[in-house]
């Protein structure tokens, strides 16, 4: 009998573990409805602790770092965290071969040795309001046209109100493809100074070999401050601005950790995609991910063995080549992902369910019986055109980088006339000049060159009968580079400054006749403005709103589910445990990795793992300060927290709402997580604060940043 009840009762606990969801990205304002879930799994604090209108919560001390990765705030005096790959353009824009930040790391010893970051911000959550009813007010039953713009106007409205009086700029976003509207108000500050960074020997350990993968020993960390005038709001760069005070700051956790202690990760994810149908996910599986990869495969191969060949390449490429390499990485493991889980008979089964849920009750019939269909109907209507799509995206904007400068003159010439009349022409002359100038520091025209000719073949193969333009078509491909790299004003500074000083009236048209490299860009940006973005635009309307039906409709149907809104770079936590995972049959991940680790990477001799002397020198000493547990220095640990990009440099809190590491990245076997979370997978890699401290502290001997901290044991 006792055994008995032992078991039901055991079965029930499973059950309540079975239905606990660590898949979903939460509305900080909405969640009262998890407090409970979070507390049983150890949390400690209070809805209101996180997030609160009427008093400073937890909240104030996440910011959205210029608008796509996440920081914390980690002191009263404003002092900022976030990753090393966030900060990466910035402390790059500081480096030079004399003044090798990427290589050496840098450390302001003082404020006044902190470095400017010219449009760089840093915006804080004012507040999230649920304006749902007021935006759908009466919009039921209107036509497409009438409704959308029956929703903008009010949306104008309310954005007006909220803004009127103060400094704050407001948002309105849809949720759930329409069925819900939160409005964001922000405050956004735009002094935000480079404090400190690691080497990338740290920084960036392990570099593409051990991006996206786990076991980790990223120190992915950089250190920066938010400036504000004397009133403590924001204000732009100036000498007199002083080190914001914020509303509540981030004590940092030196509490020992170990495996199944609650964790939460507050921050900003980027998109998600969680409702694609079983024909769509094949598409982007089958077709237009490994056509993206393939590209990406060629610019890498070129600018790695250049950046291989010298340090001035290494250092010009760099931030490029982490952009580039992080997008084709991550998809190959998303799709391994998908494909090991059996993704596509999961949303078959799933759609099944959907379906038949819908044929039981005449009124979901009417409403949702159809929509799967519908969507997949779509999906091969305009399948053609959103491959078009990501492949010029992938061609002028992450490809051979003469069409960067083709797009910034064309818009510069375009206005040609108008400057003049206004008088802005020298002006513009100047800024144009500026913007050549920049591009053309981090740009080689021998390793462009080898780009564009292997981008070129891979676009025109994988466009197939698409109509690709004269140029394409009546050119070879070795021809049209000879040509381009040798006389157009795109590839070289001393032919742009040329042009420019005997610009006139006529040159924008000498420029559209003569020049190849801008007639090609000119014909392939015509062609995606005109024929393919358009019919992009259309699908994805479309697609959002059967989007919005189905989701209505699981909302509706299946009440119990567990439903949270596709990410949309607001403002999200989501939570879980640290622990790691056995994603492979026979495998299993430890939750941690510690300094050793480091070493023993650094045996292997992989380029990848390459330290300064001074990381051996500590370690063989067993240094850890007081950063160590149990005599060990952690480095990286895992969490069952669903995050995506944005997430990156968000904080990971503890039970008490105490800092305990940074996030930066996901396990290979996670990233399909942006379509499908796997529970037994789905794991996000976080940097131990304890040796980012340790970083700063005793490698680098930049203390006074550990004091500005509270560490709380
Ligand atoms: N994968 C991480 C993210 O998506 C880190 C990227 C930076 N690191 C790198 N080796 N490229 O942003
Ligand atoms: N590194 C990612 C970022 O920049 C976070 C990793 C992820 O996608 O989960 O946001």
């Amino acid at each position: 009998m006792y055994n008995k009840v032992l078991f039901l009762s055991i079965l029930f606990l499973l059950q309540i573990f079975k239905f606990f969801p660590h898949e979903g990205m939460w509305i900080p304002s909405l969640v009262k409805a998890f407090e409970n879930d979070m507390q049983a799994m150890g949390m400690r604090l209070s809805a209101e602790d996180i997030y609160d209108v009427n008093s400073s919560s937890i909240k104030d001390a996440i910011i959205h770092f210029n608008g796509g990765c996440t920081a914390e705030l980690v002191s009263s005096k404003g002092l900022l965290l976030t990753n090393h790959h966030c900060g990466y353009s910035q402390i790059q824009s500081h480096s030079s071969l004399e003044k090798d930040y990427l290589k050496y790391g840098f450390w302001a010893s003082n404020k006044s040795e902190e470095l400017s970051n010219p449009g760089l911000t840093a915006s804080r959550v004012v507040r999230i309001e649920d304006v749902t009813n007021t935006v759908l007010f009466e919009t039921e039953g209107l036509a497409d046209k009438e409704r959308y713009s029956k929703i903008q106007t009010t949306i104008n409205k309310l954005i007006a109100d909220a803004q009127t009086g103060t400094h704050y700029t407001a948002k309105i976003k849809a949720f759930n493809y329409g069925n819900d509207y939160y409005m964001i108000v922000k405050e956004t500050f735009k002094d935000v100074r480079l404090v400190g960074a690691p080497p990338n020997s740290i920084g960036k350990f392990g570099g593409d070999t051990d991006n996206w993968v786990w076991p980790r020993h990223t120190g992915d960390f950089s250190v920066f401050r938010i400036y504000s005038d004397q009133n403590n709001e924001p204000n732009e760069y100036s000498e007199s601005n002083v080190p914001y005070t914020p509303l509540h700051f981030l004590p940092v956790s030196m509490k020992k950790r170990s495996v199944g202690d609650f964790t939460m990760v507050y921050g900003f994810p980027g998109t998600t995609e969680q409702h694609l149908t079983s024909r769509n996910l094949s598409y982007i599986m089958d077709k237009e991910r490994p056509a993206r990869i393939e590209m990406r495969e060629k610019s890498l191969s070129v600018i790695d063995a250049s950046m291989r060949s010298s340090d001035l390449l290494r250092i010009k490429y760099a931030s490029k080549q982490a952009r580039i390499a992080n997008g084709w990485k991550k998809w190959i493991g998303q799709v391994g992902g998908l494909k090991t889980v059996d993704a596509i008979q999961i949303k078959l089964n799933r759609e099944k369910e959907y379906n038949d849920m819908a044929l039981s009750n005449q009124e979901w019939g009417k409403k949702y019986g159809r929509v799967i269909n519908d969507m997949n109907v779509l999906v091969d209507r305009y399948k053609d055109s959103d491959f078009a799509y990501s492949m010029v995206i992938e061609y002028l904007y992450v490809g051979p980088e003469l069409f960067k400068r083709a797009r910034e003159i064309s818009k510069f010439l375009s206005n040609y006339s108008t400057l003049e009349e206004n008088g802005e022409l020298d002006n513009e002359i100047e800024k144009q000049t500026k913007l050549s100038k920049g591009f053309f520091k981090n740009y080689d025209n021998a390793t462009d060159k080898r780009i564009f000719e292997l981008l070129t073949e891979e676009y025109v193969e994988q466009m197939g009968d698409s109509p690709l333009g004269s140029i394409l078509k009546n050119n070879s491909v070795k021809d049209l580079a000879e040509i381009i790299y040798e006389k157009s004003i795109l590839t070289s500074e001393l032919r742009f400054n040329k042009f420019m000083e005997k610009l006139s009236k006529n040159s924008f048209n000498k420029l559209k006749n003569k020049d190849l490299g801008y007639i090609l860009w000119m014909e392939t940006n015509d062609r995606f403005i005109k024929n393919i973005v358009p019919e992009v635009r259309v699908y994805r309307a479309s697609m959002d709103r059967l989007l919005k039906t189905y989701v209505a409709g699981k909302l509706e149907m299946f009440p119990d589910a567990n439903h949270w809104p596709d990410a949309n770079s607001s403002m999200r936590i989501t939570y879980g445990k640290l622990e790691g995972s056995a994603p492979h049959d026979g495998m299993r991940y430890i939750e941690h990795t510690n300094i050793d680790g480091i070493i023993t990477k650094n045996n292997s001799g992989n380029p990848d793992y390459e330290l300064l002397p001074r990381m051996r020198k500590l370690a063989a000493a067993k240094d850890y300060g007081d950063y160590g547990q149990d005599g060990e220095l952690w480095v990286c640990f895992t969490g069952s927290n669903h995050t995506t990009g944005g997430n990156s440099g968000s904080p990971v809190l503890d039970a008490d709402g105490d800092l305990l590491g940074i996030n930066f990245d996901r396990s290979w076997e996670s990233t399909m997580s942006d379509f499908m979370f796997d529970k037994n997978r789905c794991r996000n890699i976080m940097v131990d604060i304890r040796y980012v401290l340790w970083v700063i502290d005793i490698y680098s001997g930049a203390s006074h940043l550990v004091d500005e901290m509270t560490l709380v044991e």
